[in-house]
Order: structure tokens, then C-alpha cells, then sequence
């Protein structure tokens, strides 16, 4: 004990000495000597979007302060507020924004000088960034934001107009049509979305529902606040006529539904499903890894598809509860678990997909087996059996039927191979291992092989990497 004490006492004696014999004015110019940085990568190397994302910081937190006034030629307004920590020092660095007017950049409430470069942002703050610093990134801006062709048929990627205002579905790109971001899945953030919208619109977003205040010139303010780990495509805003409703998970976890009223009677049935669904995937997946819960129903009769934003995913129209359930199940496998490459996308839709035919296994309508029969019937001439669904060459392969479809046959091999007791838990044990991280195939395959201690590696290289037709169902 003592001896401890006095080995203490004498290090801080030490300390003592050092700091003293070093002059105050020496030690304020050290903390003022500029760091030399380099700047961040204008890309994360992705193999098929090697421009998206950025390099050398990590966003924390977007705080988004938006008005959105539909009719106007600057539909979209607002300031931007991202804090980060720098992950090397930073002469400069660049966020994703695609056309949109930046107004002002500041750094730390300083002006900083900014230039634009097609979908690159490029900041440089008056004093480069340390490494490991905290700082705050505030960017004014303005403009009407266009969407990106989507890759997926009958939809549209970014800001998507409405007849009332527009919502955002934005994978894999679009998130940048609407805010200046670090667009990867490697850099989830927290999100503030603040929401000003002419009287008689709503403005709807992800998290929990803060509440609405009136605004200026008869407009109201609708805040929302996430503070589930959020990658870029997972964030969403919708402006138009809504009806907020509002209800609880069976686990307590608060929903709100933002309805388009020529929607409401239709919607009805599949939105009380919402506890049932939520339910029934943490029985199959494990907790619901999100902090919210509900759906963005809005009119958009041109877009044939739904996304999955986060905890609150978008639909154009009335939604059947099947297609509910894959958005459901993309809150665990792509928003919670989340590949580390876009050409890994079958760990969402190869994952989502098979969860909706368990959904409807699970209420009656078709079991997996008639869904796996009915997919194994086209011939096997047709190019559905072409593509590489474990690994998509192209944009257009990423949201392509063999992904989807042929992603989901892999999942019911593999439940046939090691029962359903074992595919259950590998499935908890898979969004429980890699829950808010990154993943890739590789380790799914090998988790399902420990787990059953079956060689289940033959039916991915036959049912995920195979090229054509399996000669056997
Ligand atoms: N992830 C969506 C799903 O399967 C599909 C999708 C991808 C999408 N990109 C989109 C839907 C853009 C609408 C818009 O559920
Ligand atoms: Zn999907």
C-alpha cells in the first residue's frame, strides 16, 4: 500500500517539475501550431460506386434545418449542420451533393472556402483539422433537388416529386440530392431533421415524432429526431398531406405512420399488422434494432417500389403487409446489419426477401416451398438464371430479380440443410455479431457451417455463386 503511495506521489512530483520548467508561452505556442494536413479521399473505393462516400473523418450527428415549399423554384432550403471527428489531419475534405446551390460553408464558426466538382463538395477550413478533433460543419443551402435514374424498374433514386410536395427514396445514391453528405455505408450518423412546410402540409422524417410548432408566413415546423445509427440511404423526408397516427410496438417502441388520405381506407389492414410484423421478427431475428417504428404511406402511383428507410420505410401506394415485412426484415439486414460493399447487396435483399416468404409462410398464403417451387420454374433459358446473385458486376444487377429471387432460394437451401431451429439461430447470431456494423458473405457462410456443423459452403457456391440453372430444385 505505501509503497504505492509514495511511487504516486513521486511521479506527480515529477510531473510538477516538467510542466514548470516548460514556459507558459512555450506551451501556448505548441497548442497553436498549426497541424499540416492532407486531404480526405473524394471516394471509399467501392467496386461498383467507387465516387460515393469520402474519406478521413466520421460523421457523428446531421442536424437538418429544411423548408421545403413545393411550389417554389427553390423547393428546398435550409442549412445543414455535420458534426464529425477528423480520422487523419485534414487540409480538406469533401462531401457528396448532387447539383443544389451551396450559399456558405463554416468550419467551427469560421467562413470556409468550399468549391464544387459534379457530385463532390470540397471544404477547406481555414486551419486544417486535427486528427482525432471534434468539429462542426454548418452549410447553407438552396436549390430544387433532382433525382438520380433509378436502378431498380418503376423507381427513381433521390427526391421523388408528388403531386403535394415529394418524399425521398434514396438507394443508392439519392441521399445526396436532397443534403450534402458522406453517402456510404460506412459512415452511419444520427439525424435532427427540422422540417418547415407551407400551412396545411405535413413534413415527416425518420426517429421519433418531436412535434410540430407554427413557423412564419402561416407555415409550421415538424421536428423529428433519429438516434438509431442511420446510413445515408436510410434517411428520408416526405412533404405532402399526411395524417400523423400515432401507436406502440408490443415491445413499447412508438409508431408513426404518416398516411396520404387517398390512402387511408385501403392502408388500414396492412399498417395494424405493423406490431404483428415487428413481433414476429424479433422471434426469427432477434431485437428490433431500431428506435422507431411506422410508414411513410404517400400517392406516387409511378413508383413501383418501396425502400426501407429506416424504422420508417416509404411506399408509393398502399402496401400489402408481405412487401411491409421485407421492408420490416431490411431494418435488421441492411440498416442494422449492413454490407461492406455494394456488390454484397444479397445480404439485404437476398435476406429481406426470404423473410417475406416466411412472413407469408407465417399467415397462411404460400409457403416457402411454393414460393422456392414457383421461382425454380422459369426456364432455364431465361436470363434470370444469368447473373452472379452473390456478386452483382453492375449497378443494374444490384436490385435485379436474381438478387432478390434467386437470393432468396439460397436462404431456403440452407434452412433445409440445418433445420429451422439451427437457420433461426443463425440468423440471431448473425444480426446479434455484426449488429450497427458492416459484414460481409464470406462470414455469413461461415457462421451457417459452425453453427450446423454441415458443409452448407456447397449450396452457396451452386445457389449464391453458380452460374445458370441448378440442375436440381
Ligand atoms: N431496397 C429496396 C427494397 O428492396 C429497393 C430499392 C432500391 C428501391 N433502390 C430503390 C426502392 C430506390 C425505391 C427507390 O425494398
Ligand atoms: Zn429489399
Amino acid at each position: 500500500m505505501l509503497e504505492r503511495r509514495e511511487l504516486l506521489i513521486s511521479m506527480a512530483v515529477v510531473a510538477v517539475v516538467t510542466t514548470s520548467g516548460c514556459s507558459p508561452l512555450a506551451a501556448d505556442a505548441a497548442a497553436q501550431a498549426p497541424v499540416r494536413g492532407t486531404p480526405g479521399s473524394a471516394g471509399v473505393g467501392d467496386s461498383i460506386f467507387p465516387g460515393a462516400g469520402n474519406g478521413g473523418y466520421d460523421v457523428a450527428h446531421y442536424a437538418l434545418d429544411l423548408t421545403v415549399e413545393p411550389k417554389s423554384r427553390a423547393a428546398l432550403s435550409g442549412t445543414s449542420t455535420i458534426t464529425a471527428k477528423a480520422t487523419q489531419n485534414l487540409s480538406r475534405f469533401n462531401l457528396d451533393l448532387s447539383r443544389l446551390t451551396v450559399e456558405r460553408v463554416e468550419v467551427d464558426g469560421t467562413t470556409a472556402k468550399f468549391s464544387r466538382k459534379g457530385n463532390e463538395l470540397t471544404i477547406t477550413p481555414s486551419n486544417p483539422i486535427a486528427k482525432g478533433a471534434k468539429f462542426a460543419t454548418v452549410i447553407t443551402y438552396h436549390g430544387t433537388p433532382k433525382v438520380l435514374p433509378g436502378l431498380i424498374g418503376g423507381s427513381q433514386d433521390g427526391w421523388i416529386k408528388t403531386d403535394d410536395g415529394a418524399f425521398v427514396m434514396g438507394e443508392p445514391l439519392g441521399a445526396m440530392t436532397w443534403h450534402p453528405v458522406n453517402n456510404t455505408v460506412h459512415d452511419p450518423a444520427t439525424y435532427d431533421v427540422a422540417v418547415t412546410v407551407p400551412a396545411g402540409l405535413t413534413g415527416v422524417s425518420n426517429g421519433r415524432y418531436v412535434g410540430k410548432e407554427s413557423a412564419d408566413f402561416g407555415r409550421n415546423t415538424f421536428r423529428w429526431s433519429n438516434r438509431t445509427q442511420t446510413i445515408p440511404y436510410a434517411a428520408t423526408l416526405a412533404v405532402g398531406k399526411f395524417t400523423l397516427e400515432t401507436g406502440k410496438t408490443k415491445a413499447g417502441v412508438p409508431i408513426v405512420n404518416a398516411v396520404d388520405p387517398r390512402h387511408h381506407a385501403s392502408s388500414r389492414k396492412a399498417l395494424e399488422e405493423i406490431p404483428a410484423i415487428i413481433a414476429w421478427g424479433e422471434k426469427l431475428f432477434g431485437p428490433y434494432p431500431v428506435d422507431s417504428a411506422g410508414a411513410i404511406i404517400d400517392h406516387a402511383p409511378k413508383i413501383g417500389a418501396a425502400l426501407e428507410t429506416i424504422g420508417r420505410p416509404v411506399y408509393g401506394k398502399t402496401p400489402t403487409s408481405t412487401v411491409m415485412a421485407h421492408e420490416y426484415a431490411h431494418q435488421w439486414f441492411g440498416n442494422s446489419v449492413r454490407f461492406s460493399d455494394w456488390s454484397q447487396i444479397w445480404l439485404n435483399e437476398g435476406f429481406a426477401t426470404y423473410a417475406m416468404w416466411m412472413w407469408d409462410e407465417e399467415r397462411g398464403r404460400a409457403t416457402t416451398q411454393e414460393w422456392f417451387d414457383g421461382v425454380y420454374r422459369v426456364p432455364a433459358e431465361d436470363k434470370f438464371w444469368a447473373p452472379v446473385p452473390g456478386k452483382p458486376a453492375t449497378g443494374k444487377e444490384l436490385f435485379g430479380d436474381p438478387v432478390y429471387y434467386r437470393g432468396a432460394m439460397v436462404l431456403h437451401k440452407v434452412r433445409q440443410a440445418v433445420g429451422d431451429k439451427v437457420f433461426s439461430k443463425i440468423l440471431k447470431a448473425w444480426t446479434a455479431e455484426h449488429r450497427n456494423r458492416t459484414a460481409v458473405i464470406e462470414q455469413f457462410i461461415s457462421l451457417t457451417e459452425k453453427m450446423s456443423g454441415k458443409p452448407t459452403r456447397k449450396i452457396f457456391d451452386v445457389w449464391l455463386f453458380g452460374k445458370g440453372k441448378p440442375k436440381k430444385p
